[in-house]
């Protein structure tokens, strides 16, 4: 054993109390599903968690009406105060249960517990305390005259944050005074079924929420529902395009929050290290199953060969396996499939003519893995360098002027995010100014609060989640 190696610490799964089979979350209660049901698996050893139900057409239909009534005849017209009250008490207890949360979050999406006990589930807690403090303050936000719900809200959340997705979702359509029915991922449904359960235990009234389980067809049934009033979707582009066109010429009104490919650019007069932290919490971070990971390092070129031995150095500390293990670094990829999508840009990566460098760890026999992988010499016109791989593979490419960096992080069909590393405040601002990306980060990466917009340009999509702005995509009339 290496001065570098930790005995296993790993979380108990005692806490958690979960049922064999889960049905669908319809006006209050847990309903069978009329679809074909699945099971939810754990992608660190591929064995199954539960039976989750399958909602059909008519599932669909019950969910939406069940959210209609409860909007008409019940949240739309309780006061911002009271609805407030509801939200507080959902934070709390996320707070209550956040240890039970963490660890069925790490067994079912397969991320470090340390990163969903530490990032995702306080950050859940955090956005329904923050939209509760909103309900209330709706006339006085400067968000119109009387400003008034949209109705039914169709949120369609992905695999790589199940519960915080579902939060930055649920949390400002409810503070608004809008209902919900809301589908997550089909790999990573369990967090989402347990919240439900905290809902009931919060006296929500019924149909507030609703939460269906299925897969993409199911999603594609729900944002073509005629009573749906508002679409809010998180996911791959294509999927968001094919939403896109679906609600063309109907009154519904969507946010869509889609793929990325952020530059994270590291200046000659950067603090070294820092940086170095700063570009493995990036694209390391969640196994880079990040939508806004800084998945292109843009690295000034004298400084280069320097970056790349330190952060080879730093890669090879990092403990990939259990995601339960207290000491994990890197958990598991979430799917087969993500996997396979992963080898295969990878594969196509070296093809081109890029340099892989590849950690040394260990692939435990069982589930889904990938070691933290580097390509250097990167070119801007590679397939690396423009799709999202969606996965702990970093793409390194070069740049002698702050121009010539602008030009290169923005030479993409995304516009998500991006990273800044430079002891110049001035130059920060200046490079910061001309990035066509929703949020920059300066000096640090990956840095999420409920007060905070999210949302990119072009091809990451429309819309803003979060902060004030984040209100305005769920009211009648508003704008931020
Ligand atoms: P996806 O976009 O297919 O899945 C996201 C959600 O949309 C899931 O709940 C899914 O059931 C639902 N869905 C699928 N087809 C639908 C349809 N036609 N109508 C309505 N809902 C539908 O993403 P997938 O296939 O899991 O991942 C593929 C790639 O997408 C990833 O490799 C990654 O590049 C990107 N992605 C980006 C995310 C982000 O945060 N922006 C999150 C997840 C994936
Ligand atoms: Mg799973």
């Amino acid at each position: 054993m290496s001065f570098l190696e930790y005995a296993p610490a790993p979380e108990s799964k005692a806490i958690l109390n979960l049922r064999d089979s889960y049905g669908l979350f319809i006006d209050g209660e847990f309903v069978d599903g009329g679809g074909k049901s699945f099971h939810t698996i754990s992608p660190a050893d591929e064995s199954p968690i539960a039976e989750i139900a399958g909602a059909s057409d008519e599932d669909v239909d019950r969910a939406v009406a069940a959210a209609r009534r409860a909007h008409d005849k019940v949240w739309s017209k309780m006061s911002g105060r009271d609805r407030g009250k509801y939200l507080f008490r959902i934070a709390r207890l996320v707070q209550e249960r956040a240890r039970e949360l963490a660890v069925a979050e790490s067994l079912d999406n397969g991320k470090p517990i340390k990163e969903s006990r530490d990032v995702d589930v306080p950050l859940v807690a955090s956005w329904f305390f923050y939209y509760a403090g909103w309900a209330d303050k709706l006339d006085y936000a400067g968000l119109g005259a009387n400003p008034r719900s949209l109705g039914v809200a169709a949120q369609i959340i992905p695999w790589n944050f199940p519960l915080l997705m579902l939060a930055w979702k649920i949390a400002p359509a409810l503070a608004a005074g809008n209902t919900v029915v809301l589908k997550p991922a089909e790999t990573t449904p369990l967090t989402a079924l347990i919240f439900a359960e905290i809902l009931q235990q919060a006296d929500l009234p019924a149909g507030v929420v609703n939460i269906i389980t299925g897969a993409g067809s199911t999603g594609a049934t729900l944002v073509r529902h005629p009573d749906v009033d508002k679409v809010a979707f998180t996911g791959s582009t294509g999927v968001g395009r094919d939403i896109a066109k679906a609600i063309a010429g109907t009154d519904k009104k969507v946010t869509l929050e889609l793929g990325g490919k952020a530059a994270n650019i590291v200046f000659d007069d950067a603090p070294i290290d820092q940086a170095v932290e700063g570009i493995v919490n990036g694209i390391f971070f969640n196994q880079g199953h990040v939508c806004c990971a800084g998945s292109r390092l843009l690295v000034q070129e004298s400084i280069h060969d320097d970056v790349i031995d330190r952060l080879k150095q730093r890669l090879s500390t990092l403990r990939l396996g259990d995601p339960l293990d207290k000491n994990t670094d890197i958990g598991a990829i979430n799917s087969a499939a993500q996997l396979a999508r992963i080898r295969e840009l990878t594969a196509v990566g070296e093809a081109e003519g890029a340099e892989r460098w590849t950690a040394d760890c260990a692939i435990p026999e069982k589930g889904f893995w990938f070691a933290p992988t580097i390509f250097t010499g990167v070119e801007a016109s590679h397939r690396i360098a423009r799709d999202e791989v969606f996965g702990p593979v970093l793409s390194v490419l070069t740049f002698r002027t702050p121009a010539e960096a602008i030009a290169k992080a923005n030479n993409t069909p995304y516009g998500l995010s991006a990273g800044i590393w430079s002891d110049k405040g001035s130059r920060i601002l200046a490079v910061a100014d001309k990035l066509r990306a929703g949020v920059v980060w300066a000096n640090t990466f990956n840095r999420f609060d409920p007060s905070s917009p999210f949302g990119g340009y072009k091809e990451s999509g429309y819309g803003r989640e979060g902060g004030r702005h984040g209100l305005t995509a769920y009211l009648k009339g508003a704008s931020a």
